[in-house]
Formats: C-alpha cells, sequence, structure tokens
C-alpha cells in the first residue's frame, strides 16, 4: 500500500516535471534556435509603425511588450525570446503573438508588415488601442490563424468577409469594438469554429444561420449588439453549446423548442429583447443550466413549472416579462443552489411562500413589483445570506419586522411602496455593517430614531424614507458616514433644517426635504458649503429668508414654493454646472441676473416679484429647453438674445408687463412646442411667417389677454405643421430632456425615479411624467378683427380653440368642423354672423366645451351628440337663435358681462357656473411642478412641463393618473 503510493507519486512527481520542461520549452525556445531574418525585420516594422501610450491599455497587468524588441543587444538577433512572440521549436517561424495590454496605439494599416507572418496560429491584440483602425482584409494572408483575438482594442467599420477564408479559426474574438455593418454569416460556418464572441459591438447587424449538425460551436456571444430576427430551429443542432449569451440584442420571434436539446447549456442568456410566446415546457431539459436569463423580453404564459428540474441552477431573471397572473411559486423550492433570483414585475399574486427560506444560498432576492399581499414571513430574516433584497411596490401588510437585524450581510434593502405599517425604530438596522442602500418610503409606517444612541450606518449611501412620519431629520446621521443620497420628503419635519445635514457625509450628492413643514435654514445659510452637493430639493416647505448659494457642483436646485424673498444673489452664477433651478412660488423680487442662462437647461421663476427687463443671454451658447417666468413684474421687451436658444421647447412669459409687437423671430426657434405669453401688453397685428419653416414644432400657443390687433394670422395657420400631424407617438411627453450622471453608481445600475407632483387648480395629482397634452391656440380676449378663416379647419390635431372676446365678424366656419379632437370650442362675445353649422355637432363628439353665446347668431342651434350637453350658458346673447336648448323666446337680448355693446346692461347674466373661463386663462401657466426624477441615479430624461392649459386638462388629469411613486430598479 505504502510502496504503491510511492511509485504513485514518483509517477506524479516525472509527469509534473516534463509538464514543467514542456511549459518552459514554449516559452523560452533553447538559444540555438533563432528566428528568421524577414520575420525578425516584419516585427521590428510593426513595432515602428505604432507608438505606445499607457491609456491604450485598461488592464492592470499591462506592460509594454514591445519595448524589449531591439535590433541589437543581447537578445538583438533572436526575435524569438522577445516578449509576447512564440516560435515553433522546429521551424523557428512565428507562430503566436501574443500582444495584449501591451499600450499598442496607433492605426494599423492593412500595408502592416504583421500580415507577412504567415505561420501566425494566435494573434492576440486584445487590450490596445488601434484608434478605429478598420481591420484590414489582409488578415485573411494569416491562413494557419486557429485563435483571433482583437477584442477591446479600437477597432471600427466592418468585419472584413476575408475572414470567413481562415479556414482553421477556432477561437474569435472581435468583442468591444466600434463594429458596424452585416456579420458575414459565413464565419459562423467555418468547420473548427468553437468560441465565437462579437458581442459589446452596438451597431454591428446580423442574424443567425441555419446550423447543420456537424457545428462544433461551444460558445456563441453576441450581446449588446444589433443582431436580429428569430432563432431558428437549427440551433438546436449545436449539441455542444455550453454557453449563448444573446442579452440586449434586436432578437425577436418565439424560442424554438429544439432549443430545450442543447443539453450542455450551462449558460442561456436572452434578455433584453423582443422575444415573445410562451417558453418551451421543455425548458427543464436543459439540466445543466446554472445560468439562466430570460428577464425584459415579451414571454408570456405561465412560468414552465418545469424549470422546477434545473437544479443546477445558482442564477435565475425570469422579471419584466408578460407572464400571466400565477399565484404559486412553491416550483422554486427545489432549486437549492439558487444565490440570485428576480422574480421583479412578474405579475405574482399571493402571500410570499416561507417555503421560499429553503433556498439557502440566495444573496440577491427581487420580489418587487408584484401583486404580494400579506406579511413578510418571518422565516425570510433567517436568510443571512441576503445581501440584497427587495420586495418593493407589494401589497405587504403588517409590521417591519425587527428581525430584520439578523440579516447581517444586507447591502440593500428595499421594502418601499407597501401597506406596512406600525412603527420601525432605526435601531434594527444598526446591527447591519454592510448595509448600503435602505429604502422604507411610502408605507404607513413611522420611522423614530433615539437621540441618546451612539450608533450609526457607517456604510449607509443611500437613505430613502419618504411619507415615513418622519418628525425629525434621523438624529443617528450626525455621526459620520457615508451618506451620498437622501430623500425625506413628505414627511412632518418642522423647524429650522440642521446645519449639520448639509455635512453629514463628504460624499453626499443629493439632499431631498422637500414637502415638509421646514421654516429656515439653520445659520441663515447663504452659501452652501459642501462642494458634493448635485441635488437640492427644498421645495414645498415654508422657508423664509433669503435664498442660499448653492454649491458650485450643483446640477438640481429646486427651492420652489416657499416664502423666501430678497434678489437672487449673483452669487449663483458662480456655479457653472447649475442646469435646472426651480424659485417658482415665492415672494423674491428685484431683477433676473443675466448669467442665470450660463448653464441653464430648465429655469423656473414663476410667481415673484421678479421686476425690471428680462436679460439679454450672455454667451450664444444656450442650452435652455424650459423658461418659465410667469406671474412677475417685468417689463421691457422679450430679448432677441433667445433665438440662441436651439432647444428651447418651453417659453412661458405670460403674466407679466412686456410691451411690444409679437416677437416674430420665435419662430426660428426649432424646438420650440409651447409658447405662453398671455396677459401681457403686445400690441399690433401677429403678422405673418418670413418662412414657411417657421415654428416647425409649435402645438401650444396662448397670447390671450393682450392688445393684439389685425386679421386671424392666416399666414401662420397655413405653416404650423405640428398642429396638424398626427405625432407618430401620440402618448409623446414634453420632455425636457437633461441628462446627467452623478459620479457613483450605486446599488448596480438603478434607476431610482420619483414622481413628480402636478398642483393644477388646487388639484394635487401625481404623475410619473407630465402629458404632452394638448395642441392650442388661444388669442382670446384680443382686438383681432375679420372673419375667422377657414383654413383653420386644416390644424386637425387641435384641442383647445379660443378666440373669444375679440372683434371677430361674419360666419362660424363650417371647416371647424373638421377639428375631431376638439375638447374645447369658444367663440364668445364676437360680432359673429348666421347660423351654427350642423357639421359641427355631427362632428365634433370629443367636445365638452362650447361656447357661442353674446354673438349676432342666428337660426336653428345644431342637435345631435355633445350638443346634446351644452345647456343655455352656450348660446345667451343671440337673439336670433331658437331651439334646444334655449328656453326663452326667440328674440330675448341679453348682455354681455363687461364690455356691453348693445345690450341693456341692466340684464344680469351669469357666466357659467362651475366654470371660470377668466381663471382658467389666468391659470394656463399656473400649474406647477416639483419633484425629482433621478436615474443612476438619475441617468434618464426628466420631464416637467411648467405650464398646462384650461379645463380640458382637469379630466386628462383624471383618465392619466399615474400610479403611485415607485423606485424602479434596473
Ligand atoms: C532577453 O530575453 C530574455 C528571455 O525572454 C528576457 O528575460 C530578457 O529580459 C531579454 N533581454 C532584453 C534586454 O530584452
Ligand atoms: C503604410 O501606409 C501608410 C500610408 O498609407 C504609410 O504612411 C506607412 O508608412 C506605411 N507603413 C509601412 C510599414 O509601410
Ligand atoms: C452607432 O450608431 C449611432 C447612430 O449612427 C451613433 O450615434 C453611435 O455613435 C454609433 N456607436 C458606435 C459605438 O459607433
Amino acid at each position: 500500500m505504502a510502496s504503491y503510493s510511492f511509485i504513485n507519486f514518483i509517477f506524479l512527481f516525472l509527469l509534473y516535471s516534463l509538464h514543467v520542461i514542456a511549459t518552459v520549452h514554449t516559452i523560452m525556445p533553447p538559444a540555438v534556435m533563432l528566428c528568421h531574418d524577414h520575420e525578425r525585420s516584419a516585427l521590428l516594422h510593426f513595432k515602428q509603425s505604432l507608438s505606445l501610450n499607457e491609456s491604450a491599455s485598461g488592464d492592470s497587468s499591462a506592460y509594454s511588450k514591445t519595448e524589449s524588441w531591439k535590433a541589437r543587444g543581447e537578445n538583438g538577433t533572436d526575435c524569438c525570446s522577445w516578449h509576447g512572440v512564440e516560435c515553433d521549436e522546429k521551424t523557428g517561424y512565428i507562430i503566436g503573438l501574443h500582444l495584449n495590454s501591451a499600450f499598442l496605439y496607433g492605426i494599423l494599416g492593412s500595408n502592416s508588415t504583421i500580415f507577412t507572418l504567415v505561420h501566425l496560429q494566435t494573434l492576440n491584440l486584445a487590450d490596445n488601442d488601434f484608434q478605429s483602425s478598420t481591420i484590414p482584409h489582409e488578415i485573411s494572408h494569416l491562413s494557419s490563424l486557429s485563435r483571433l483575438d482583437l477584442s477591446f482594442s479600437g477597432f471600427s467599420g466592418p468585419i472584413p468577409t476575408k475572414l470567413s477564408k481562415l479556414f482553421k479559426l477556432a477561437y474569435l474574438d472581435l468583442s468591444g469594438n466600434y463594429l458596424s455593418g452585416i456579420f458575414p454569416v459565413d464565419i459562423f460556418h467555418l468547420p473548427h469554429m468553437l468560441v465565437l464572441d462579437v458581442g459589446d459591438n452596438e451597431n454591428l447587424t446580423g442574424v443567425l444561420p441555419e446550423f447543420n449538425r456537424t457545428s462544433s460551436f461551444k460558445e456563441l456571444r453576441l450581446s449588446f449588439t444589433k443582431f436580429s430576427g428569430k432563432l431558428p430551429i437549427s440551433i438546436g443542432n449545436l449539441q455542444s453549446l455550453t454557453g449563448l449569451r444573446l442579452k440586449a440584442c434586436n432578437f425577436s420571434g418565439p424560442i424554438p423548442t429544439s432549443i430545450t436539446n442543447l443539453t450542455q447549456l450551462t449558460l442561456l442568456s436572452l434578455s433584453y429583447n423582443k422575444f415573445s410566446g410562451h417558453l418551451p415546457i421543455s425548458v427543464g431539459n436543459l439540466q445543466s443550466l446554472a445560468i439562466l436569463n430570460l428577464n425584459d423580453c415579451y414571454f408570456s404564459g405561465l412560468f414552465p413549472t418545469s424549470i422546477a428540474n434545473l437544479t443546477q441552477l445558482t442564477y435565475l431573471s425570469l422579471s419584466s416579462n408578460n407572464f400571466s397572473k400565477s399565484r404559486k411559486i412553491s416550483w422554486l423550492d427545489n432549486l437549492t443552489k439558487l444565490t440570485y433570483l428576480d422574480l421583479n414585475s412578474s405579475n405574482i399574486h399571493g402571500d410570499i411562500p416561507s417555503s421560499l427560506a429553503n433556498l439557502t444560498q440566495l444573496a440577491y432576492l427581487y420580489l418587487d413589483s408584484n401583486y404580494f399581499t400579506g406579511e413578510i414571513p418571518v422565516c425570510l430574516t433567517n436568510m443571512t445570506h441576503l445581501i440584497e433584497l427587495s420586495l418593493s411596490n407589494n401589497e405587504l401588510t403588517g409590521p417591519i419586522l425587527s428581525s430584520f437585524s439578523q440579516l447581517e450581510n444586507l447591502e440593500v434593502l428595499d421594502l418601499s411602496g407597501n401597506n406596512l405599517i406600525g412603527t420601525v425604530e432605526a435601531d434594527i438596522f444598526f446591527t447591519h455593517k454592510k448595509l448600503e442602500f435602505l429604502s422604507l418610503s411610502d408605507n404607513n409606517i413611522t420611522f423614530i430614531t433615539h437621540h441618546h444612541i451612539n450608533f450609526t450606518i457607517p456604510t449607509l449611501r443611500g437613505l430613502q424614507l419618504n411619507g415615513c412620519n418622519l418628525r425629525e431629520i434621523p438624529y443617528f446621521l450626525k455621526l459620520k458616514n457615508n451618506l451620498e443620497f437622501l430623500f425625506l420628503h413628505e414627511n412632518n419635519i418642522h423647524g429650522k433644517i440642521p446645519y449639520w445635514i448639509w455635512n453629514v457625509s463628504d460624499n453626499l450628492e443629493a439632499v431631498d426635504l422637500s414637502s415638509n413643514f421646514l421654516t429656515s435654514i439653520e445659520h441663515n445659510l447663504t452659501v452652501f458649503s459642501n462642494k458634493s452637493l448635485e441635488v437640492i430639493d427644498i421645495g414645498n416647505n415654508m422657508l423664509q429668508g433669503n435664498l442660499p448659494v448653492p454649491p458650485p457642483n450643483t446640477i438640481r436646485y429646486i427651492v420652489s414654493n416657499n416664502s423666501l424673498t430678497g434678489d437672487i444673489p449673483p452669487l449663483i452664477c458662480s456655479g457653472m454646472s447649475l442646469k435646472v433651478l426651480d424659485l417658482s412660488y415665492n415672494n423674491m423680487s428685484g431683477p433676473i441676473p443675466p448669467c442665470l442662462s450660463n448653464s441653464l437647461a430648465s429655469l423656473s421663476l414663476q410667481s415673484n416679484k421678479f421686476s425690471g427687463t428680462i436679460p439679454q443671454l450672455y454667451s450664444e451658447d444656450c442650452d435652455l429647453e424650459e423658461i418659465d417666468l410667469s406671474q412677475n413684474q417685468l417689463k421691457g421687451e422679450v430679448p432677441r438674445s433667445l433665438i440662441s436658444c436651439k432647444m428651447l421647447q418651453i417659453l412661458d412669459l405670460s403674466d407679466n408687463q412686456i410691451e411690444q409687437t409679437f416677437p416674430v423671430w420665435l419662430g426660428t426657434l426649432p424646438q420650440l412646442q409651447v409658447l405662453f405669453l398671455h396677459s401681457n401688453k403686445f400690441h399690433g397685428a401677429l403678422g405673418s411667417p418670413r418662412s414657411p419653416l417657421e415654428f416647425p414644432m409649435l402645438r401650444i400657443i396662448d397670447v390671450s389677454h393682450n392688445s393684439l390687433t389685425g386679421v386671424l394670422p392666416v399666414e401662420y395657420i397655413k405653416i404650423w405643421n405640428a398642429m396638424k400631424m398626427n405625432s407618430p407617438d401620440t402618448e409623446l411627453y414634453i420632455t425636457t430632456n437633461i441628462k446627467f450622471k452623478t459620479r457613483s453608481s450605486i446599488w448596480g445600475n438603478p434607476d431610482l425615479q420619483s414622481s413628480i407632483t402636478l398642483v393644477n387648480k388646487g388639484v394635487e395629482t401625481e404623475y410619473k411624467q407630465i402629458l404632452n397634452i394638448l395642441t392650442a391656440i388661444d388669442l382670446s380676449s384680443n382686438n383681432f378683427t375679420g372673419e375667422i378663416p377657414e383654413s383653420l379647419g386644416t390644424l386637425k390635431e387641435l384641442e383647445l380653440l379660443n378666440l373669444s372676446n375679440n372683434e371677430l365678424t361674419g360666419p362660424i366656419p363650417r371647416s371647424l368642423a373638421n377639428l375631431t379632437k376638439l375638447e374645447s370650442l369658444d367663440l364668445s362675445q364676437n360680432k359673429l354672423t348666421g347660423v351654427i353649422p350642423q357639421q359641427l355637432a355631427s362632428q365634433l363628439t370629443s367636445l365638452e366645451f362650447f361656447n357661442v353665446s353674446y354673438n349676432l347668431l342666428s337660426g336653428h342651434i345644431p342637435q345631435g351628440s355633445q350638443f346634446g350637453t351644452f345647456d343655455n350658458n352656450s348660446y345667451v346673447g343671440n337673439s336670433g337663435l331658437f331651439g334646444f336648448p334655449i328656453s326663452k323666446n326667440c328674440g330675448t337680448v341679453h348682455s354681455p358681462p363687461a364690455d356691453g355693446d348693445e345690450g341693456d346692461s341692466d340684464d344680469t347674466y351669469e357666466f357659467p357656473s362651475g366654470f371660470d373661463w377668466m381663471f382658467i386663462l389666468a391659470g394656463v401657466g399656473s400649474g406647477l411642478v416639483v419633484g425629482y426624477v433621478m436615474g443612476n441615479i438619475l441617468t434618464d430624461g426628466y420631464p416637467w412641463l411648467i405650464s398646462s392649459i384650461a379645463q380640458s386638462f382637469a379630466c386628462r388629469e383624471k383618465k392619466q393618473r399615474r400610479a403611485k411613486r415607485s423606485i424602479i430598479r434596473r
């Protein structure tokens, strides 16, 4: 027994020694074996054609391998001993070039001498920077190549079709480049191909071929490309396949059942495609699978319970598909090796099963955005391997268990958006040594902390306690920590904002204390000192005093809906990062500093007492997408320098004292969609455009309550094309597309998105985004004369048309009946004559408000559809109108309320009850948007439309009321 072991040992030792000798041989051939002169000079030419640049390689082990390549000196003649060069022992020809991560920098031209090394079997140039070189066709001269690795090397352009001439190729890696064009399909058919990786080439297109049975593929990696089409049934022929990575391509169609023949598969990733249909029931045959990634497709039907057979699974993601409602997830119980389980947004109802606790290896568990009810099972808090746990946006009830303190490895805990109740003591979380993100927002809980406790959560980076009945800012934050994001909006925090909050950590990036009862900022802060702060939202409080200057790195600064007084401090302009500034609804006064336009994308100063003229822009670079200066005391003219704001979408200058003729030059702003100029002193005619290309995007124009004269703008009606054409996306939002990223990304790649609150006419409604509601023209309360042009009927997208209170004459054109989307039509208080066209009644089926009162109309009131719902008030003051709903005798004259011209002024008249048009006009633009949208946290667009129009909003609001706010991960 003993001697056997000894012999065994000797044998193994010999084997080992042989192995060592062999290894040494390949790296360091015997000195006698010199390389061929022409190959040596080819290498030297290759070296000279490129430079070395440390930034060219990302790998930490990178070094400049070609530095040892020298014509003279110790290794001068033997290129086989140079770094990265491998020669054939017998022939001395170069068979391998291992120049990955070698700081190579420059263009790889088609004349590169590297293509003369025709004995090459391995060419590895990965992780260098070939500065957008295209891969030269000459690579096909290297006909012995079996391994080619050009990954992450800055190549661009198409993949040469001649690559498919390299018949010996077994391993091809072109991933992580900037390749475009169509992938040469013949490469799939190379007879020895084992591993093909072209992933991470975002503009590379292609389709999968029919695979035949002789295919030897082991790995196919196409993730993050634009490959499209269906998976061919013949994919089932790739019997040796162990890995199939198709994540984030454009594939569609069903998954062929044949895929379940691939019994060697250990990894299957199909997520982020447009795959649809039911998952094959036989998916349970893929018994080697360790990783199954099917999230974010359009799979439907029930979860195939045969997944329960995949007992080797460690990673399972099925989230965000269209699976049908399911109540049981007990099929999971067998998958005891799972460490990662994502069933987010999977339409699961019922209780969270206690049996989940059998999955003792689980480290990542996401069950958010389902319909789970009942209490959080106690056993969940025994799953001590958990690192991330999200149960957010369900319908869970009951208390937050104090046994959560057992989950000592937790880094992320998100229980937000449920119906959890009771008090939660901060102490629960003080045992967590790794907790980075905690969200308990939007439940019915009361979060309490004790002052005497000397504990904190030092690892905490994000804390979200919105709507948690906080009466003060959690005291434990006062101890030094690493907080980056602090969201405490909609609580009951009264009094001063404590000074220490701005300095709780050196990394603090975002603070949201909005919608509390805060009255002042401690120390009457004039300048925030924390340099890392990028987002400050203290809107919707009761803050008094002057505006503190945000730190220079701040991107979003929201102070709206407070009681601030005083000027805008000029120092604010030192913050060149500021993108969003919202000071609306305060009592601030003084002039608007011209420097404000420097970096801003969104400026909202609505409803203050700012005075003086609107300043000219400082520079020609204007990034402004939204300007709201409405409801102030601004004088003078609209500054012409706004013409450089090519991104401007929304301009609201209403309710000021601007005095000039209509600024026709606004027509040159290519993105302008919404223009509010009402309630100012604009005068003269609207005029006509200077080019048919003006106002290409305009959908809403409100110039009401001014002193404009002349005829209605027939020439503008011709060119307002956005009001004529159905926009391709009917749910289009007006978004001010402000994108920015915070320095660090936390929680993987989350999209933390809070809702926006729109306060309109006192009705508070929550939106995810503000709708691009209307196409509207409001020219009311001016002195326009002449007839209503027939051509108005071409603005087919119009939803609101208000021409009331002018001096218009002539008939109501029949063409208005073409405005079938019209919800509100007001022609009252003019001098219109003739009949109300019957077509209006038959075609305007969306009409909710109609007013032709106080004109000189006559004839029968049209009947039908919506017209049955309008009462007397729509028609009064027209002596010649008769029929339903006029109840009085024909001939009764009603006088208009104010500027009564030809009526009996004693005749009392009441405006339609419950609808105050004047109020609505005044309310145009009084919509207030506060809040924030954060992605990555802030990767996506954040929309906020300051302005809203008239009463049709109200019903839209109801229809489009959005779901409660949510944290959307991934
Ligand atoms: C010569 O080659 C040997 C073996 O590859 C290497 O260790 C040494 O650094 C080289 N010398 C020079 C000067 O490049
Ligand atoms: C390759 O061609 C370029 C011009 O196309 C030239 O500048 C370069 O010197 C050539 N390189 C070699 C190694 O001949
Ligand atoms: C891909 O194409 C788009 C559109 O042409 C372009 O904006 C983008 O820069 C391209 N990406 C790469 C990596 O070349």
